[in-house]
């Protein structure tokens, strides 16, 4: 059992290292797996426990104790509106938006990948959409999450068959192999094409050295606390180029009003030139 100081400090922790909003989130099942946690790890109290780590936050037995609370639930061209609207719209418009005509260099951010379903999803829209030319140009997906395990399995690239519906193992089998134990594989040359990297979404800058054409950061700021969440808005508006585009989930809306984005679609917004 958790004392009720340990779980005060739990959800204080996680809310300013994280952005995580866990008042709502403490069900009895992450409860069983905190008390496994603190066996495992013989924790005494919890508290003392982090503020150990306070300033630790990549320690791994920290992120094990918030792979706890994360929720990876993805899969391959969830909202797929939103992946016809990318071809349809948004990379063309990106493209116009390019300095040197002549060269494609097209910047795109999976934030919060999981397990790689979105990242290889944008991947192949991008194939689709390109074709044979796709590798002339520099494209590629860099994605970012905080989940050490969901990483993994997106380097990976392997999925089970069986949970792919039968429509979507069409669309991408031109891009996987089946494995000998039944599994697809993304092939070896699409999986080059995405560079998994850990980033924590809650940080105070982000590390990158260019701005960003489209940013995905579907379904994970709907966890977040209001400040996180804004901070998190005002950090990704930053990481955009003029007239670049982001996609929410589909029922999600920006929070923040003090930026000049038009709104496009449910979930889709084009930063303002
Ligand atoms: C529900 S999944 C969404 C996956 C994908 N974007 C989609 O829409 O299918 C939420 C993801 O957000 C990640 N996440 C939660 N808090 C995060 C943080 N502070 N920084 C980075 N990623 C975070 C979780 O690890 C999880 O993989």
């Amino acid at each position: 059992m958790l004392t009720e100081k340990e779980t005060c400090a739990l959800i204080e922790f996680t809310n300013e290292s994280f952005g995580l909003d866990l008042s709502e989130n403490l069900k009895p099942i992450a409860l069983s797996e905190l008390n496994k946690f603190k066996k495992i790890n013989r924790i005494r109290d919890l508290q003392d426990f982090l503020n150990k780590f306070k300033y630790e936050l990549q320690d791994s037995k920290i992120l094990d104790l918030l792979e706890i609370f994360l929720i990876p639930h993805t899969n391959f061209f969830r909202n797929n509106r939103q992946f016809d609207v990318l071809k349809s719209e948004v990379i063309p418009e990106c493209l116009t938006l390019m300095e040197q005509k002549n060269i494609i260099d097209l910047r795109i951010w999976s934030a919060g990948c999981s397990t790689g379903e979105e990242a290889y999803s944008i991947l192949v829209a991008l194939m689709e959409y390109f074709g044979d030319e796709y590798w002339k140009t520099t494209c590629g997906v860099m994605a970012t999450d905080i989940s050490r395990k969901s990483l993994e399995i997106a380097s990976k690239g392997i999925y089970e068959t069986k949970k792919i519906d039968k429509l979507i193992r069409q669309r991408i089998s031109e891009y996987t192999e089946e494995q000998t134990d039944g599994k697809l594989r993304f092939r070896e040359n699409v999986r080059k094409e995405a560079n998994f990297k850990e980033l924590n979404l809650n940080s105070k800058t982000f590390p990158f050295k260019n701005k960003f054409h489209v940013i995905f950061c579907r379904n994970i700021l709907i966890y977040f606390n209001k400040d996180s969440r804004l901070a998190a808005e005002n950090k990704i508006f930053k990481s955009l180029l003029a007239g670049g585009f982001i996609f929410l989930g589909d029922a999600e809306v920006l929070s923040s009003k003090d930026h000049n984005f038009e709104q496009l679609g449910n979930g889709i917004y084009r930063k303002k030139i």
